[in-house]
């Protein structure tokens, strides 16, 4: 049986950055997260006892080593939770423009948890399946949420993502601010990992990333994208700060990531609430509201050419059907 699932990518407004246990995959921190409905991931399954080895084909391209082996030992999962061997054809398409620098392995990894779990034969509840992603890949564990999602840390069954709020309707959205579109030089595993073994501050980080989450949960709660904002920019600035004092250092942020983030600055000394956030790379999401995007635009055009910025809105949580089609 074909199964398909769409799973849409998430942006950590309070970032996961770290792990307690690298083999399962659980943090260190409680991350916040907001879902994006423009960019996601398809993904197709089928088990075929007749297949010798799991079969990817990503994008139109049939994919073998590094990748191929992460989505063999996610299949081993739930090959082991539905208690058979065969292996599968796992065919998906990336919605989300690599350019953008948003994890696409949390669309990845939601939309295969989705399908893969569905053409096993398992019946999984979205707390299970959001447990599932989260061996895929951290961001993932979120994505089977839309709107606003909540992933906390905790062992292998107790630590999952609950939404916050699915349907988000009050306005905000995410301005993607592409500076560069080349593969990052540090990936986000070895990125956290690195900072979790050396940044002197490490542990200061996680006690303050964990002190913000009941006010991140409290602004969402009052629709205030001021305090929602603000928390945001900030959580992202200590995470990057944390980055600069590893040993060795290491950073994402370049000279026009910066200048975006203060661009945002002025703008709020102006009046308009807008706020930076970056994750593992140098492109700058700003959330907003969609009523100052002109002016945004319109900031930003000393960096950037307007085909280098992509809005995005709240998106859905993962949706799952029959075939080979959403
Ligand atoms: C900066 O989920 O890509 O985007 O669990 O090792 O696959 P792994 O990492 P990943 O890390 C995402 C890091 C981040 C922050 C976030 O999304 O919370």
């Amino acid at each position: 049986m074909h199964y398909t699932a769409r799973a849409h990518t998430n942006i950590a407004l309070l970032k996961y950055w770290g792990k307690v246990d690298e083999a399962i995959i659980t943090p260190t921190t409680t991350s916040i997260s907001l879902t994006l409905n423009e960019f996601y991931t398809d993904t197709t399954v089928w088990f075929d006892k007749t297949l010798a080895s799991d079969q990817l084909v990503l994008d139109g391209e049939t994919i073998s080593g590094t990748a191929a082996q992460k989505v063999s030992r996610f299949l081993n999962i739930v090959r082991d939770m539905a208690g058979f061997n065969d292996k599968a054809y796992i065919i998906s398409t990336n919605n989300v423009p690599t350019a953008a620098g948003l994890a696409s392995s949390a669309s990845a990894f939601a939309a295969l948890a989705g399908a893969a779990s569905k053409a096993a034969g398992l019946d999984l509840s979205v707390t299970e399946l959001s447990r599932l992603a989260r061996h895929g890949s951290g961001s993932a564990t979120r994505s089977i949420f839309g709107g606003f999602a909540n992933w906390v840390p905790g062992d292998d069954r107790t630590s999952f993502a609950t939404p916050i709020f699915e349907k988000v309707d009050w306005p905000i959205q995410l301005m993607t601010v592409i500076i560069n579109d080349q593969p990052k030089k540090v990936g986000s595993r070895l990125g956290m990992q690195h900072a979790k073994n050396t940044a002197p501050f490490y542990k200061v980080w996680v006690k303050l990333a964990n002190s913000q989450v009941a006010d991140m949960i409290s602004a969402i709660q009052q629709h205030d994208l001021v305090k929602l904002g603000e928390l945001a920019e900030a959580n992202a600035l200590q995470m990057h700060a944390m980055n600069a004092t590893s040993v060795p250092p290491f950073n994402y942020l370049t000279d026009k990531s910066w200048q975006v983030i203060m661009i945002a600055q002025e703008l709020r000394n102006q009046g308009i609430p807008v706020y930076a956030t970056m994750d593992a790379g140098p492109n700058v999401k700003l959330i907003s509201r969609p009523e100052d995007t002109s002016i945004i635009k319109k900031a930003l055009t000393d960096v950037v050419t307007s085909s280098q910025i992509i809005i995005a809105s709240p998106g859905p949580g993962i949706k799952v059907t029959s075939g080979d089609k959403i």
